[in-house]
C-alpha cells in the first residue's frame, strides 16, 4: 500500500491518503492534548505505544464479532484502517464516576455505576464537544436513527468485552470514548482506544493509569500506558 498526501491532522493522530480509496493510513504522533487542545506537549513513545495499543484492542474486539475500521499495523506508529465516513459522535460509557460527569452532577469521583451510564457528545472542539441526546442527532441528521441504535449496541458489548479484559490484568475500567463510521453502508467502529480516551485504574491502588495523568499533571503517563499495554500482553 502506497502512503500518499496528508489529508487530515488531528490531535494527536494524522491521516494519509492511499492508492486505494478504501484505506487510509493512521499515524500516531507524540503530540498529546487536553482541556480541547489548551494543554499541549510532546510525549516521547506516546505514538509508538498508543498505535501498538489500539492495534491489540481492535484485533481483539475484531476477534469477538465487533467490527473495526483496522487492518494491519504498517509501522511502529502507522495502522492501515477502513477508509470511512466517520460520524460526528462521540459514545461515552461510565461505569464509574470521573472527569465531566462529577464536574456537572457534583457526584463523588469513585462511585460505582450501576447500570453503567450512556452519553452522546458532538465532536466539536470549538463548542468543548458539548453532551447531545439522540434527539439532536436526529433533528440536526448528524447519523440515522438505524446506525445511532447500532452504535449504541456496539458501545454497550465494547464495555463488556473491555472491562473483563482489564479486570484480568487488575484494572478498573473507569470509563470510555468510541466514535464510529459507515463503511460500504455498514456501523464500524474508528478512531482509537488508548489509554488517551479512557479511564483506567489500578484494581487495588486505584493509581490512575491514563490521560489523567497527564491532565492533572500526575507525571509518569507514557510509562503508565506502557504499564497497561503490557499487562494486557501487547508487545511493545
Ligand atoms: P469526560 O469525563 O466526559 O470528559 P473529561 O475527560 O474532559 O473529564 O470523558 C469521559 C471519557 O471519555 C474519558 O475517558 C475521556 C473520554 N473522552 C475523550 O477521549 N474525548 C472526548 O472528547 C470526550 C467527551 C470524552
Amino acid at each position: 500500500m502506497e502512503k500518499r498526501q496528508e489529508l487530515y491532522a488531528g490531535k494527536a493522530k494524522s491521516v494519509y491518503s492511499t492508492d486505494d480509496d478504501d484505506f487510509v493510513i493512521l499515524c500516531f504522533r507524540d503530540d498529546t492534548s487536553a482541556f480541547d487542545g489548551e494543554k499541549m506537549e510532546q510525549l516521547s513513545r506516546k505514538g509508538e505505544v498508543n498505535n501498538k495499543f489500539n492495534a491489540y484492542i481492535m484485533e481483539y474486539l475484531e476477534k469477538a464479532g465487533i467490527p473495526t475500521h483496522f487492518e494491519s499495523l504498517l509501522s511502529a506508529n502507522e495502522a492501515l484502517v477502513k477508509n470511512m465516513d466517520m460520524m460526528p459522535i462521540e459514545c461515552v460509557i461510565r461505569n464509574v464516576a470521573s472527569g465531566s460527569l462529577c464536574r456537572r452532577l457534583g457526584v463523588k469521583e469513585g462511585q460505582e455505576l450501576s447500570p453503567a451510564i450512556f452519553e452522546f457528545f458532538l465532536k466539536d472542539d470549538a463548542l468543548h464537544d458539548p453532551m447531545i441526546n439522540e434527539y439532536h442527532i436526529e433533528t440536526f441528521s448528524w447519523a440515522s436513527k438505524e446506525n445511532v441504535i447500532t452504535m449504541k449496541e456496539l458501545t454497550f458489548k465494547v464495555n463488556i468485552l473491555l472491562k473483563d479484559l482489564f479486570s484480568e490484568a487488575g484494572m478498573i475500567l473507569v470509563d470510555y470514548k468510541l466514535e464510529f463510521g459507515v463503511f460500504k453502508g455498514k456501523v464500524v467502529l474508528g478512531d482509537e482506544f488508548s489509554p488517551d480516551g479512557c479511564r483506567l485504574w489500578d484494581e487495588k491502588t486505584r493509581k490512575k493509569l491514563d490521560k489523567d495523568r497527564f491532565r492533572q499533571g500526575l507525571g509518569g503517563v507514557i510509562e503508565a500506558y506502557e504499564e497497561v499495554a503490557l499487562r494486557i500482553g501487547v508487545t511493545l
